[in-house]
C-alpha cells in the first residue's frame, strides 16, 4: 500500500505522522484532506509543501463529493480528522457528532463503494471510560462506556468502522491510542498550553486537584504503532497503543515548571472540568505480542524535547495564539 488518503493532515498527530511516512517511506504518495478548522494549521507542514508526494487538498470529510474523488486513487485511508478537544465538546457536541460520526460514515461509504479500500481508524481509550485507581488497565475487550460527547461521538465512529467490516467486509483496522504530545500539539491541551503559558509567564490551570491521571505516550510512537498495523495487523482488529507512563496531572505540572525553572506559584486552581474522567490506562500486551510494537521514548525525555521543540518553535505558537495563523493559509487555498 503506496498511495495513502490521510484525512486531518494539518492537525497535531496527523501532521506528524505525515512527517513520519514520507521520512520512512519517501516513495510513497500522500493526499491529505483537512478542512483546516481552528485546530488545522498548513504551517505544521511546511518543509513538505513542494514534495511531489504529498498533496494538500482543502475539504471536508462531510462533503461526499471531495471524498468520493479523492479515494479513487489510494489504497489505503487513514483516518485522523476529527474535533478532538474535549472541553470544546461539553461547551458545544454539535461539530462533534457531524466530524466524528457523520464524517465517519461518508468516508466508510466512499471507501466500500470504490472497491473496498483498506480502512484505518484512528480513535482513542476515552470511548471505554473512566477507571478508578485500583481497576485493570482497559484492553480490546473493554467494554465501551464513553462519558463526554467527544468519547462518545469517537465510539459511535467506532461501531460503524465495525459495522462496515461485517456487514460490508470492508477491511478496516482501529488503534485506540492513550493521550499524545509531541511538536505540533495545539496548545488547548495540557501539555502545551501549559508550557507555552508558562513561556509568556502566564499561570497554568489544573482543574480541580489536579489528580485525574492520563497515560501519555510521545506522538511518533503513536504513528509507530499505526505503521505496524497498518502493514502487520489482522483485518476487523482493534490494537489499543499506550505510552506506559500514568501520570497525575499535578506531577506533569510539576515536571513541566521544574523543567521550566518555575515555581507552584504559577499553579492556578480553577473548577474541575464537568465528568472529569478520573483515569485512563492502556493495556498493550496484544500490540506488543502480535505487531512487536512498543512505545520507545521515555516520558522525560520527551518532556524535554517536547519543552525545546516550543522554545525553538515560538512563531509557530504564537500565531496560533494570537490567531494570525489562519490569515495567510486560509487565502491560499479554496474549497474545490
Ligand atoms: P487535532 O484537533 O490536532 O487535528 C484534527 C484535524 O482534523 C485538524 O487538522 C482539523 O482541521 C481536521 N478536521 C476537523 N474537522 C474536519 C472535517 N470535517 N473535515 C476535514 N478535516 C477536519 O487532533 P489530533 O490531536 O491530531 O487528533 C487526531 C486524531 O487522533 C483524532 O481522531 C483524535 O480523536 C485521535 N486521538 C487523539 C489523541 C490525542 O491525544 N490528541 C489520542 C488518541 C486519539
Ligand atoms: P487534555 O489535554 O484536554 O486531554 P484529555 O482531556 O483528552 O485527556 O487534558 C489532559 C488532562 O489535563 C485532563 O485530565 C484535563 C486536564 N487539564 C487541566 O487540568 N487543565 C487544562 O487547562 C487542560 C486543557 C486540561
Amino acid at each position: 500500500m503506496t498511495k495513502l488518503l490521510i484525512t486531518g493532515g494539518a492537525g497535531f498527530i496527523g501532521s506528524n505522522f505525515i512527517h513520519y511516512i514520507l521520512k520512512k517511506y519517501p516513495d510513497y504518495e500522500i493526499v491529505n484532506l483537512d478542512a483546516l478548522t481552528y485546530a488545522g494549521n498548513l504551517e505544521n507542514l511546511k518543509d513538505i509543501e513542494e514534495n511531489v508526494n504529498y498533496k494538500f487538498v482543502k475539504g471536508d470529510i462531510c462533503d461526499i463529493n471531495i471524498v468520493s474523488d479523492l479515494v479513487k486513487d489510494v489504497d489505503l485511508i487513514v483516518h485522523f480528522a476529527a474535533e478532538s478537544h474535549v472541553d470544546r465538546s461539553i461547551m458545544d457536541s454539535g461539530d462533534f457528532i457531524r466530524t466524528n460520526v457523520e464524517g465517519a460514515r461518508v468516508l466508510l461509504d466512499a471507501a466500500k463503494n470504490n472497491g473496498l479500500i483498506r480502512f484505518h481508524y484512528i480513535s482513542t481509550d476515552e470511548v471505554f471510560g473512566a477507571l478508578g485507581p485500583d481497576d485493570l488497565k482497559f484492553n480490546e475487550k473493554t467494554p465501551y462506556d464513553p462519558r463526554n460527547p467527544y468519547s462518545a461521538s469517537k465510539a459511535a465512529a467506532e461501531h460503524l468502522v465495525r459495522a462496515y467490516f461485517h456487514t460490508h467486509q470492508l477491511p478496516i483496522t482501529i488503534s485506540n491510542c492513550t493521550n499524545n504530545y509531541g511538536s505540533y500539539q495545539f496548545p488547548e491541551k495540557l501539555i502545551p498550553l501549559f508550557i507555552t503559558n508558562l513561556m509568556e509567564n502566564k499561570k497554568v490551570p489544573v482543574y480541580g486537584e489536579g489528580k485525574n491521571i492520563r497515560d501519555w505516550i510521545y506522538v511518533d510512537d503513536h504513528n509507530a504503532g499505526v505503521e505496524a498495523i497498518i502493514k502487520k495487523g489482522k483485518i476487523g482488529e482493534t490494537y489499543c497503543l499506550g505510552g506506559g507512563n500514568e501520570i497525575a496531572n499535578i506531577e506533569i505540572t510539576r515536571m513541566i515548571l521544574e523543567k521550566m525553572g518555575m515555581g507552584e506559584d504559577m499553579i492556578e486552581y480553577v473548577p474541575d472540568r464537568k465528568g472529569h474522567d478520573f483515569r485512563y490506562a492502556m493495556d498493550c500486551s496484544k500490540a506488543k505480542k502480535e505487531l512487536g510494537w512498543e512505545p520507545k521514548m521515555n516520558f522525560d525525555e520527551g518532556l524535554y524535547k517536547t519543552i525545546e521543540w516550543y522554545k525553538n518553535n515560538k512563531d509557530w505558537w504564537r500565531r496560533i495564539k494570537s490567531g494570525e495563523y489562519k490569515e495567510y493559509y486560509q487565502k491560499q487555498y479554496h474549497e474545490r
